[in-house]
């Protein structure tokens, strides 16, 4: 018998692990511990937003829609960065819908960037855009943020090579929570000029952010000819399942995006496209709504957190808190061994630090916590977190 050689994983797929964001909910979900750790809301959609996609459903709005998406929520989107952004978009040649702002970032690699491109990621960083590299073919040269979390403009700098094409940026930013500042985004879009570098920026968490209203990229004098924009509806109308996202792109780029969406894809949910395009028309109410019941979460996870002895700062946007657990740790103890402690021992889940770091030794001594519950679940953390916090031992390192 010759001998068969056992079928293998591709080596591509070999270069990553498994996301340990998802799998920190599996674990909650098996020691039934309060899930912290995927930035998911366990409240409700929006009623009238359920019902649009009733409506569409019954309407027999079941087929593909336009691979680049339904005219009426690419319609709707320009109509809503007009009013909510100041940015005038031809929905016909810069706009594309697809399946989440997951894969618009993929999406966007694939469509722009050619195998060994050099892309800067600002780090500590959402974990999906190291496998987005790998499988684009592209190189990341990840940028250490600096003290404070704060864009460091030298070290970007330093990190330009020859083969430098991109700059990921993500604000509101997943994991700390920053906004980053005018300075901040100035000196960044100056060296995208001086390197004649595109710009691709997750703005999933546009809407909830505590600073004042977001300013998207596409504003900064220059940038709306560089810069591809990755946002969607999971996170500003609580639907994280519904997988609807878009990519705004120069015009000259959005062929390259449109078509590895098509080949990825097809299209985002057709339905649901309808019905988030009967949201985009809200009026601006809905956003104060959301804002001041995120600021009530935030303001909730952080006091509780920090009365527990948790080291952290009060996020400035998007929904999570990035705390220093180094006073927690037992000896020899790392984030990811004190994450499943927490879920065992407190009953709560988080996300290990060093799932935002390429080497996971920078992380070592942060995890994250995800606020976007119900207060009553935030309620029941905190008082799990400091039950547990005042049984502890005095501090150890
Ligand atoms: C920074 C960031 N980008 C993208 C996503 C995923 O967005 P979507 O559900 O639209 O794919 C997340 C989800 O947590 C995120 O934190």
């Amino acid at each position: 018998m010759p001998i068969v050689p056992t079928p293998h994983a591709s080596a591509r797929a070999e270069c990553f692990v498994e996301s340990v964001i998802r799998e920190m909910t599996r674990v909650a979900d098996a020691h039934g511990a309060i899930n912290l750790a995927q930035g998911f809301p366990d409240f409700p959609a929006p009623e009238a937003l359920k019902e649009a996609a009733v409506e569409a459903l019954r309407a027999d709005i079941n087929q593909y829609a336009v691979t680049w998406g339904a005219p009426s929520l690419r319609g709707a989107l320009a109509e809503w960065l007009r009013r909510r952004r100041g940015v005038e978009v031809d929905p016909d040649t810069r706009i594309t819908i697809v399946c989440g702002a997951t894969e618009g970032m993929i999406a966007a690699m694939l469509g722009v960037l050619d195998p060994g491109d050099e892309i800067l990621i600002p780090e500590p960083f959402y974990e999906n855009y190291g496998p987005d590299c790998i499988l684009s073919g592209a190189q990341p040269r990840f940028v250490p943020l600096a003290e404070g979390f704060r864009l460091d403009p030298e070290a970007l700098e330093a990190a330009v090579g020859p083969r430098t094409r991109a700059v990921v940026l993500n604000t509101p930013h997943n994991p700390t929570g920053r906004v980053f500042g005018r300075e901040e985004i100035e000196g960044l879009c100056r060296l995208c000029h001086r390197h004649g570098l595109l710009l691709l920026t997750d703005e999933i968490y546009e809407e909830i952010l505590y600073t004042g209203p977001h300013r998207t990229l596409l504003l900064e004098e220059g940038m709306d000819e560089r810069t591809l924009v990755v946002s969607g509806a999971s996170k500003t109308f609580s639907v994280t399942g519904w997988r609807i996202g878009w990519v705004i792109s120069p015009e000259s780029l959005t062929s390259g995006v449109r078509k590895v969406h098509d080949f990825l894809t097809v299209g985002a949910p057709a339905p649901l496209q309808e019905a988030v395009a009967r949201a985009l028309a809200w009026d601006d109410a809905f956003y104060d709504g959301l804002r001041a019941e995120y600021r009530a979460r935030r303001d909730l996870l952080v006091r509780g957190l920090q009365e527990a002895g948790f080291r952290c700062e009060t996020p400035e946007g998007a929904y999570y808190v990035m705390t220093d657990v180094a006073s927690f740790l037992e000896p020899g103890e790392d984030d990811a061994a004190f994450a499943l402690r927490l879920v065992r021992e407190a009953g709560v889940a988080t996300v290990p630090g060093s799932s935002f770091f390429a080497d996971p030794a920078r992380g070592r001594t942060w995890i994250r916590f995800c606020y976007a519950k119900r207060l009553e679940t935030l309620e029941e953390a905190v008082r799990r977190l400091g039950a547990w916090a005042s049984q502890r031992p005095a501090c150890s390192s």
